[in-house]
């Protein structure tokens, strides 16, 4: 073909921020400023598309437009810019954030910029969880877009939490047509970076084995990853950072992408023919075939996008902070964990009332504050012995609880924690989004369990997943919950959730389960405030933000192997606050590795979760272990406060060294505690020093209450710890002077 040669030319700089407001808006040109960055694009006037200037350090005045040099061949100048919300179907090939299926079946999309608000705060978003804010912390830019061929109306929705250096995105689609469309694929977040070289991170994984760091270079051509299984999943979190090569841990650019959302989720990284990179984050395309009719609306969950000029690390501090203070709602946020034991490993399914009697009066022995019985406890007709039956009936089993569930309560609340006046709490476990073909639940209602049809209703743990789109369904979840919370003095839930999504009547579904879900978590949690609600899929198999609204923790593996949790408790902490994370003390030989571990190093670890516990039987321990709890329930305890509020730095990586390390630093930096640990055997050889990060480094700190450094030579220079044996570790206190 004969080369079309046309240069876009600057015809005027992008206008600047002029004043130092969280939002500066033009109609021509919208500028989003954090703390310490800045989110900026303008209207392209001949097309009415919005175009990306810059996401990235705080700069102020005016921006160069971008030129994209010669158009020749097939792809056209909106193939070649940077886009704030890109559609489909007019020369733009990479992956659009949006394709509508209009109503007479073509795919192509016209979206022009129409008009704007802004507003203080933040409005909810509806039936989704999202973050929250004053109208102090969080102010919004809501772009109003608009396609005159099909009538859809879409607006985007930008808030900015300055102090976070957060800007989080969502995007609503209404139909304003006479004939009905189909959303087949939405984008939360659609970001183009600049042609550069980029490395990306993800969090891959399965059932025990969830968050592993995987860090790679961004390569032309599509590279991304997506949970297809109906939640979040094991397999991939939600969360994509993106960065510069050369930055590290602690150093250099790096963005993060946190999609608030408990489904099926795709994040697709493409960098194009001309070296542009485009990230999307959003609802997975393949379960969404979204029908709008005339006058309906979709919106998307939001996607949260932070900005780092320190690194992963710096990173991971700003979406911690913001979760913890603009997206949890429990008042157990940040409020001191009890230290619990949780009967799972130790008893699995099998006890009665006098064994989690004697269970709990051992807990209490040690200094236990809270006793959770796990999975087994219900069923009637068809008892919950084992994982074959009994899921969808809650009702307490009434050979185990002869006198009721309230009575074993009664009798387990009144102990009392060792050496304190504080009685023993008491947790339940719940699965109630399940039902097995084995109870009187699905005798009753086959109908409310997931199906297509006539095809075989597929089973994984001899159980199926209840449709929890249906109303009927909600409200039979809010009522069974509601039922046994309101019967007993149950402080403690822990909401598990045991197998992925397979057949459903339509692919909408599973967004419509989510929703579904959502107002269930919703109705729960605000009716029992006073409990602390803990989400759990199989482990980690729904660690995200949507249930994080709701739930201040997470069940964070059901690999309890403390040399395996560094690697997925660290991981975990890309995206999400230590404070959010279960993590318990288990037996040995451990049960999904066969590994022994000292205690001290099961309880090192486990301490760095914000709710620790204890999962065994005490009584089935070595005298010498037994013996060890209670002063590592005392020491994580005392440590607890600093884990729930303070600032996270991981000083070395398992992944990297045989040494892993994390410091956490009291939120009024008066305080610290580093974890320090070794893996293999240090033989011969020299003793690492430990570098801290974040401290003050004129200040002077003592060092477990013995010898004092300055912050600088703590940061700059480090200290050693000498360990003789493999498995070793230590919990070393900081005390600024
Ligand atoms: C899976 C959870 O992750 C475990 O902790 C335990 O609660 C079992 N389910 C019980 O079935």
């Amino acid at each position: 073909m004969a080369a079309v040669a046309s240069l876009v030319t600057l015809l005027s700089p992008v206008m600047a921020a002029s004043s130092s407001s969280a939002i500066v808006a033009d109609g021509s040109s919208f500028s989003l400023n954090g703390n310490d960055v800045s989110y900026r694009f303008h209207v392209d006037n001949s097309t009415g598309d919005l175009i990306s200037d810059h996401f990235g350090a705080s700069v102020s005045g005016d921006i160069p437009i971008e030129v994209t040099g010669n158009v020749n061949g097939w792809v056209n100048t909106i193939g070649r810019v940077r886009r704030e919300f890109p559609d489909q179907g007019r020369g733009d090939f990479r992956q659009p954030a949006i394709r509508i299926r209009q109503s007479e079946g073509y795919a192509v999309s016209d979206l022009r910029y129409q008009s704007y608000t802004v507003k203080q705060g933040k409005p909810d978003l509806s039936g989704l969880p999202a973050t929250f804010g004053t109208d102090d912390e969080v102010s919004t830019l809501i772009v109003h877009m608009y396609d005159n061929f099909s009538s859809v109306a879409a607006d985007l929705s930008y808030s900015v939490f300055p102090k976070h250096n957060a800007i989080v995105r969502s995007a609503n689609i209404t139909n304003q047509g006479k004939g009905n469309l189909t959303i087949e694929s939405l984008a939360s977040m659609s970001v183009d970076f600049p042609y550069e070289n980029l490395d990306m991170i993800s969090l891959r994984g399965d059932w025990a084995r969830e968050a592993h760091r995987e860090r790679r270079k961004i390569e032309y051509g599509k590279q991304g990853f997506e949970s297809a299984t109906g939640y979040s999943s094991h397999l991939h979190n939600p969360f994509l950072a993106v960065m510069d090569p050369a930055s590290t841990e602690s150093n250099g650019e790096v963005w993060g992408f946190s999609l608030v959302y408990s489904g099926s989720f795709s994040v697709d990284v493409e960098k194009g023919s001309q070296g542009i990179t485009r990230a999307l984050v959003g609802l997975n395309p393949s379960q969404l075939s979204w029908s709008l009719g005339p006058g309906e609306s979709l919106t998307s969950p939001e996607c949260v996008a932070v900005y780092s000029e320190n690194g992963v690390g710096g990173m991971s501090r700003s979406l911690h902070n913001l979760y913890r203070k603009n997206l949890i709602k429990s008042k157990f946020a940040t409020a001191d964990r009890p230290a619990l034991l949780n009967s799972w490993e130790g008893l699995g399914a099998t006890f009665n009332e006098s064994t989690i009697y004697q269970l709990a009066k051992e807990s209490a022995a040690l200094g236990i504050k809270l006793f959770v019985l796990d999975d087994g406890w219900f069923g009637d007709k068809y008892p919950r012995t084992s994982d074959d039956a009994g899921l969808g009936d809650w009702i307490p089993n009434p050979e185990r609880f002869p006198d009721g569930l309230s009575h074993a309560v009664n009798s387990i609340t009144a102990l009392k924690a060792a050496n304190t006046s504080t009685n023993l709490r008491f947790g339940l476990w719940f699965e109630p989004e399940m039902v097995n073909p084995n109870s009187t639940l699905y005798h009753e209602h086959p109908e409310w369990a997931l199906h297509a049809g006539s095809y075989p209703r597929t089973l994984t743990r001899n159980q199926l997943v209840l449709n929890v789109a249906l109303p009927e369904v909600q409200d039979f979840i809010i009522d069974a919950v509601s039922n046994i919370l309101n019967s007993s003095d149950i402080s403690y839930v822990k909401w598990d959730n045991n197998r992925g999504i397979h057949e459903t009547p339509s692919p909408s579904t599973d967004h419509e389960y989510m929703l579904g879900m959502y107002r269930v978590f919703d109705v729960l949690t605000t009716r029992f405030p006073d409990v602390l609600w803990e989400g759990c899929a199989s482990g980690g198999g729904r660690f995200d933000p949507g249930v994080l609204q709701y739930f201040p923790q997470i069940w964070t593996s059901d690999d309890t192997d403390a040399v395996e949790r560094i690697t997925i408790q660290m991981g975990t902490s890309l995206a999400y606050p230590p404070s959010a994370m279960g993590a318990h003390l288990s037996a040995v030989p451990n049960q999904q590795t066969g590994r022994t571990l000292p205690v001290d190093f099961r309880g090192h670890v486990a301490m760095m979760g914000g709710s620790f516990g204890l999962e065994l039987d005490p009584s089935d321990m070595p005298e010498d272990d037994k013996a060890a709890l209670p002063a590592l329930i005392e020491l994580a305890e005392k440590v607890n406060p600093i884990i729930l509020t303070g600032d996270m730095y991981r000083l070395s990586l398992p992944e990297e060294s045989n040494w892993p390390a994390v410091l956490f630093i009291s939120e009024d930096g008066n305080k610290a505690v580093l974890f320090y640990f070794q893996i293999n055997p240090n033989i011969n050889h020299a003793i690492p020093w430990i570098k801290m990060q974040g401290l003050d480094p004129k200040a002077t700190y003592r060092v477990d209450g013995n010898s004092t450094y300055s912050g600088s030579v703590l940061m700059k220079i480090g200290l050693q710890f000498p360990i003789a044996t493999d498995y070793g570790s230590k919990v070393v206190f900081l005390e600024k002077q």
